[in-house]
């Protein structure tokens, strides 16, 4: 299969986890035999460095004209330590979002049975969670208007939904819960926003027609709660935008790191795959980077092409840099190895999954005999 991807590595960690990424398709059109090619794009604080804009024409045209989107991390302090900015960098995939209609994001949360003694949660409470959030990603108060008064005291952002908006992310949520334990929970404010009570009465009537579904509906202040108390009650959780970020970084703790969550946002004719971790500054071309997110982001992008053994490979060969411990120092604070490393350990695995040959790289990583 030949896939065309726009690759945009962005700010922080950002291009040194796509390269992990990119490492690790390359090693699935080798051993599947398969042409990807890859065309790189600026975004975000590097792309205001270099252009004056967050998202350059050039960067929508060679997304437009992609299979697919491989996205790495936006941000830069600069930016968040100065509220008078008016250019900022997570405008660039903000906008990329908007233009490019991708308005379902995907957000699984598993735990990796190698990793569990490692989540900040007591093992029997998180053994087990396996849910997939939904998030809506174009609408709501991101993009609702925004207002400052002409003296700087008065700001206001609107948090608007249309039947339109809610329904086309509902039915894809149905959908994903009727292939897995079916349950759907909406998680929203409907106690208190108008927009919630129409989230409420769109989802309700979508739902008459997923009867095999079970639908359950939770305050999100109560949900942030019982995603910490009780992960194992969920199996996919339809939200809002915002609601939605704030209860995936939540999430994410639940597996012991944020450095190994990968997301997909979907539209009708795009489709982008980022992890959901941040640009991590601090980071930045220190090697310490987890690759992971970015490396399962890739897995869920052939994933979404149907290419289900690759996928299995990918996520065959991430599971064994666990289990072995080849990863980075957010999981194992003593472990010597660094992102690239993680990353080329990962994709040698995909191509080769002789024991011997793995246990050869590793020893070189060690700097112990490769003689084996
Ligand atoms: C995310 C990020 C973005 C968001 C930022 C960078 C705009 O936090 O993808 O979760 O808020 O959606
Ligand atoms: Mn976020």
């Amino acid at each position: 299969m030949n896939i065309k991807i726009a690759l945009l590595g962005g700010d922080g960690i950002g291009p040194d986890v796509i390269l992990q990424a990119v490492k690790c398709l390359q090693a699935v059109e080798e051993t599947f035999n398969h042409t990807f090619s890859y065309t790189e794009a600026l975004v975000g604080a590097i792309a205001i460095e270099k252009t004056g804009n967050p998202l350059p024409t050039e960067t929508i045209e060679i997304c437009k004209n992609a299979d697919a989107i491989l996205f790495g991390a936006i941000g830069d302090p600069k930016y968040d330590h100065n509220p008078e900015a008016t250019i900022r960098p997570e405008q660039g995939l903000l906008q990329l979002r908007k233009e490019l209609d991708l308005f379902t994001n995907i957000r699984p949360v598993q735990v990796f049975p190698t990793l569990i003694d490692r989540s900040p949660l007591r093992k029997e409470i998180i053994q087990g969670t396996n849910f997939t959030i939904y998030r809506e990603l174009t609408g709501g108060i991101y993009f609702g208007e925004k207002k400052l008064s002409a003296d700087g005291t008065v700001a206001s952002d609107l948090c608007e939904y249309s039947e339109k908006e809610v329904s086309r992310i509902a039915h894809l949520a149905f959908k994903a819960a009727k292939s897995r334990r079916k349950k759907l929970t909406l998680v929203d404010k409907a106690n208190v926003l108008e927009s919630s009570r129409l989230w409420r009465k769109v989802v309700t009537k979508i739902g008459e027609s997923y009867p095999e579904v079970h639908l359950d509906f939770m305050f999100v202040d109560n949900a942030a709660m019982q995603i910490i108390l009780n992960p194992n009650q969920f199996d996919v959780i339809l939200t809002e935008n915002m609601f939605g970020d704030i209860i995936s970084d939540e999430s994410s703790v639940i597996g012991g790191s944020i450095g190994l969550l990968p997301s997909a946002s979907i539209g009708a004719e795009h489709a982008l795959f980022e992890p959901i971790h941040g640009s991590y500054p601090q980071a930045k071309d220190k090697d310490i980077a987890n690759p992971i997110a970015a490396i399962l982001s890739a897995a869920m992008l052939l994933e979404h092409f149907g290419l289900e053994e690759e996928t299995r490979a990918v996520l065959k060969a991430v599971n064994k840099s666990l289990r072995k411990e080849v990863v980075t120092p957010d999981i194992n604070p003593n472990s010597p190895y660094g992102t690239s490393h993680v990353g080329d350990f990962i994709a040698n695995n995909i191509v080769d999954t002789e024991d011997q040959l793995n246990i050869n790289n590793e020893n070189i990583g060690l700097g112990k005999s490769t003689i084996i």
